[in-house]
């Protein structure tokens, strides 16, 4: 049987968080919270056009065992980085101030009060099983957890209802975008908050609504494996904003606020006309890109619901062709291992996630797993790129 890298249990994940608490700051939290990090099965660089993501939550979460302090000063360890504990003052927790894991941690906090929300001081241990820069949102994971903790210790749970969960997901990805200065969608944290277990989340990012699509691929005698490729991955360098403003000059261009409404307003068969009004090769494959993987969201729940699996697997593969082609967020590295995951039998594969390296997903029946999960990691030796650590990826629920 090839290795699967495993999820932490709850416990194992409390306790993990629980621990480094007490050893940091010498007295028991207040509680442990935790949130998951994601797969986005099929959607890639449109939550930001308006457009449709098809997320589940993994069984990987990010534990954080949690106390107030009522004289306001912050202090913040975390397992990612245990020989580094942050001190400072709530003040301190703001765009500019910060950057690096305490951004990330800490940004909740300040969007949080720029919400009215009253966040008291606080002592935060994190700990977490949620591999990082993978394109598995550990980032939002951290976030998230950190998000519905503070919420809780101001009185202010949110976690109840889903428009609670929907406000905190905002709130988190205001601390993504201002705090950690990284111009992301609200993909990550809705999946993160918003999902249920055994289903993806259909997320209408031009509405923000969600759906709860059934995802439940071990009835069906099939699994979705993940391969975090290991190849260095940053969303911060520039690339995903560049891809950003791309679109945004695209719909400019074509008069529209969000490229959504031209997807809405396009039929299929004439997208040609529609990419004609691009003055570059450039815009109209990044046109291209945003316009078909909205339409193949809403043919992949299509055909999930009618256990249409090998066509559902095609559309995957299609969203990898357009990403590498026309969107260029794969590298050499991920496009090895969905070849692989392809010529070793898998009904689909993909890169997921922002790009630029992190995981790639492979649609495969049980029975060829194994056979695949060896694929790649024979085509990594002979391309001379990291083996990949895999993962299966099952629609767990969200954080709370
Ligand atoms: P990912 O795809 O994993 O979200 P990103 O590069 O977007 O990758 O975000 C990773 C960053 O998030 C890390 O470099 C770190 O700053 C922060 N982060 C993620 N998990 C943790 C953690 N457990 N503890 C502290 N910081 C974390
Ligand atoms: C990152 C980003 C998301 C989304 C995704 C690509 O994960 O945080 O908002 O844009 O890339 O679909």
């Amino acid at each position: 049987m090839f290795h699967l890298d495993a999820a932490w249990s709850t416990d194992e994940g409390i306790t993990r968080a629980t621990e480094l608490f007490t050893q940091t700051f010498g007295s028991e939290p207040a509680g442990v919270w935790a949130s998951p990090g994601r797969v986005n099965v099929i959607g890639e660089h449109i939550d930001y056009n308006g457009g449709f993501c098809l997320p589940i939550a993994l069984p990987h979460r990010t534990y954080v065992a949690v106390a107030s302090r009522d004289d306001g000063r912050v202090r913040m360890v975390t397992d990612f980085a245990a020989d580094e504990p942050w001190q400072g003052s709530l003040d301190e927790l703001a765009p500019g101030r910060v950057e690096g894991w305490v951004a990330y941690c800490g940004g909740p906090a300040w969007a949080l009060r720029e919400a009215g929300i009253q966040v008291p001081g606080f002592d935060a241990a994190v700990a977490s099983c949620v591999p990082v820069g993978a394109g598995l949102s550990s980032s939002a994971a951290i976030e998230c957890a950190v998000g519905l903790a503070l919420a809780d210790l101001a009185g202010q749970a949110m976690d109840a209802t889903s428009e609670d969960r929907a406000r905190l997901a905002a709130l988190c990805v205001q601390a993504e975008n201002l705090v950690a200065n990284a111009p992301t969608g609200g993909l990550d944290q809705a999946a993160s908050l918003r999902t249920q277990e055994g289903h993806a989340l259909l997320l209408d990012c031009a509405a923000n609504t969600v759906e709860h699509v059934s995802f439940d691929l071990a009835a069906q005698g099939m699994s979705l494996l993940v391969a975090d490729s290991r190849a260095a991955h940053s969303l911060g360098d520039g690339q995903y904003g560049a891809r950003r403003a791309h679109c945004d000059q695209a719909a400019q261009i074509l008069g529209v606020t969000s490229l959504r409404e031209v997807a809405d307003a396009t039929d299929p068969a004439d997208l040609d006309s529609v990419l004609d009004r691009m003055p570059e090769d450039v815009l109209r494959r990044r046109l291209r890109h945003v316009l078909t993987e909205t339409w193949r969201v809403q043919g992949f729940v299509a055909v999930l619901r009618e256990g249409q699996f090998e066509v559902a697997g095609e559309l995957l593969t299609a969203s990898h062709a357009s990403l590498r082609d026309d969107y260029e967020t794969s590298v050499r590295e991920t496009d090895v291992l969905v070849d692989a995951a392809l010529a070793g039998g898998a009904l689909g594969a993909r890169i997921t996630g922002g790009g630029f390296g992190g995981s790639i997903i492979a649609l495969v029946r049980d029975a060829d797993a194994e056979r695949i999960a060896q694929a790649m990691l024979d085509a990594t030796r002979q391309a001379g790129t990291p083996e990949p650590q895999l993962h299966l990826a099952i629609a767990a629920g969200p954080g709370q």
